[in-house]
């Protein structure tokens, strides 16, 4: 495939390529190039000891970034890669410290999307490549977005479509005996424990594990807000006849609003809800709305990855 083929020729180059996974769009790099690595925090705005994760085709390549890889490690990724499974592992030698923000371990993933899977087996080694967007704000999730995102920043963008989960990857850290969530992800703590037949710590907000983890994250520029349904309701009836206009609403109800309020109802399944959120988010971000609400969501486990993300969206 021709796009595969300048992808490729663009990281020899030590360019920067957007591609598509089937979590978010993500700003790849030669993991070998500390120079295009460095255009990667430099194009993200992104703060240097804020690590970036390490894209593989298969697991066939851990041993080059990974050691001591535990027999654990190996059952997850039989298991759950190609995924959206990001697990932290210690770091080989020569793996870059610009990678890992100076520590000594390093966060891997092996993408299902087929257009990522042709890249990393086309490029032949580690693709670095954090979600394609500016520090802080929302991922994309489609090459669209990328390119409203980073304009010129990005040397090539592969278009793969709408990515078909929407939300980040999970990371776990396997480092230590006990293995702990550090970042919520469709594939549940829930799943991977039952899967391990032991507990899992969930350990997220863990400033020195996942420096990236800070309290605002995954945020539209737009203020917005997590509200519950009794909240949505007094919210509205203090607005003003102007206010209406500029106030948009995420809803996992059917609540009945002013119908001047511009609406977006969500649908009930979590798995189409997290397909939808991070899009809908970006298309109100980029419209003239002063304020975003968005109504809370089940408190389950099965909802627990997109409060996570409401919450940091919201800096709830
Ligand atoms: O779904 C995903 O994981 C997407 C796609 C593109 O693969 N990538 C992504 O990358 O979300 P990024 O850079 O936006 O988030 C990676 C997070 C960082 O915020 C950091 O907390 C964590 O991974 N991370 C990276 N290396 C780590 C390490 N050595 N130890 C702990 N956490 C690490
Ligand atoms: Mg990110």
């Amino acid at each position: 495939m021709q796009e595969i083929e300048n992808a490729c020729q663009i990281l020899a180059a030590g360019g920067l390529v957007a591609f598509p996974t089937e979590t978010v769009y993500g700003l790849g790099a030669d993991a070998c190039n500390e120079h295009a690595i460095r255009k990667i925090f430099a194009v993200k705005g992104r703060p240097l000891n804020h690590p970036l994760i390490v894209h593989l085709a298969s697991e066939n390549d851990l041993p080059i970034f990974a050691r001591e890889i535990p027999e654990i490690a190996w059952q997850i990724v039989k298991e759950f890669w190609p995924g959206p499974l990001t697990i932290v592992l210690k770091k080989t030698n020569h793996v870059s410290s610009l990678i890992t923000g100076g520590q000594n371990t390093i966060a891997l993933r092996c993408p299902s999307h087929p257009k990522a899977q042709h890249l990393l087996k086309a490029f032949g080694s580690g693709i670095v490549a954090p979600s394609a967007n500016r520090f802080t704000h929302l991922s994309p999730t489609s090459a669209l977005d990328v390119r409203s995102e980073l304009g010129d920043d990005v040397d090539y963008i592969i278009d793969g479509g709408r990515c078909s989960l929407g939300l980040e990857s999970t990371i776990i850290n396997l480092v230590d005996e006990t293995p702990q969530l550090l970042r919520p992800g469709m594939i549940s703590i829930d799943k991977l424990a039952k899967f391990l037949g032991r507990s899992i710590e969930s350990d997220q907000g863990n400033k020195i594990k996942a420096p990236g983890m800070h309290k605002k994250h995954y945020a539209p520029r737009t203020k917005t807000s997590l509200l519950k349904h009794e909240e949505i309701i007094s919210f509205i009836a203090k607005l003003s006849h102007d206010q209406v206009l500029t106030v948009a609403a995420i809803l996992y109800n059917d609540i009945s609003l002013d119908h001047k309020i511009q609406q977006i109802k969500m649908p009930k399944n979590p798995t189409d809800y997290a397909h939808q959120l991070y899009h809908q988010m970006r298309l109100l971000d980029n419209d003239a709305f002063t304020q975003i609400i968005i109504e809370d969501v089940p408190y389950t486990s099965e909802w627990a990855t997109i409060r996570d993300r409401l919450i940091k969206a919201t800096g709830t």
